[in-house]
């Protein structure tokens, strides 16, 4: 693993961009439809969406950058959960808490280290943050995710729903200290 993980500026969103079009894929079902994933990636994951959240100061980007090229990001969003569902399971985790809102790694960089990397980088900018402790949301047939995680030092704590287009997707709601 010879990435350095560093926070992402402006001049990364292009980059960002093209590396979440290719890892967003692999999060979703293999039986999600290819224009609903579509659709979710233009309205949610464009050049111009990273650059809104590069420049919300509630929300951080870390990279792993391989030599100048992103091997995988992370999206850390400090702001109260939207999803009424989210809140009433959080209410159990140690506060505050802030969301790990996106992991994804290149397929390339799988298995290699660089995701344990950005996890580490994660955990300890939420704790820089004042977070007692990280959630996120992941999909409950994302079995490669779930493992990665719960390695990490999550444990699943309660379920939330996701609407991918028209189908209603599952998650596990997930949560692990930062200390
Ligand atoms: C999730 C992600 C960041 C993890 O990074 P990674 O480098 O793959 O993680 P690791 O290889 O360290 O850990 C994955 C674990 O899952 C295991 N695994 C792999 N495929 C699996 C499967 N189909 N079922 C169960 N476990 C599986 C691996 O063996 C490994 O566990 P081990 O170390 O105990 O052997 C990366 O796979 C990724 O970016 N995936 C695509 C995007 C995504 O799904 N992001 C998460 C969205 S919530």
């Amino acid at each position: 693993m010879g990435a350095t993980i560093r926070q992402a500026t402006v001049q990364d969103a292009a980059a960002l961009a093209e590396l979440a079009a290719i890892t967003f894929p692999l999060a979703c079902p293999p039986s999600s439809a290819p224009e609903d994933i579509a659709a979710f990636i233009d309205a949610n994951l464009t050049e111009e969406h990273f650059g809104g959240y590069l420049a919300d100061p509630q929300r951080t980007v870390l990279v792993a950058d391989d030599d100048g090229s992103l091997g995988g990001y992370a999206l850390l969003v400090s702001a109260p959960p939207a999803d009424p569902q989210v809140a009433k399971v959080l209410e159990a985790a140690a506060q505050p808490v802030i969301e790990l809102s996106k992991c994804y790694v290149h397929p390339d960089h799988h298995g290699a280290g660089l995701a344990a990397a950005l996890m580490a980088a994660s955990v300890a900018h939420g704790a820089r943050l004042g977070a007692a402790s990280l959630w996120l949301g992941v999909n409950d047939e994302n079995a490669r995710a779930i493992r990665f995680y719960q390695k990490s030092g999550f444990v699943q704590m309660g379920t939330k729903t996701f609407m991918l287009g028209t189908r209603q997707e599952h998650d596990y709601v997930m949560v692990r200290p930062t200390d």
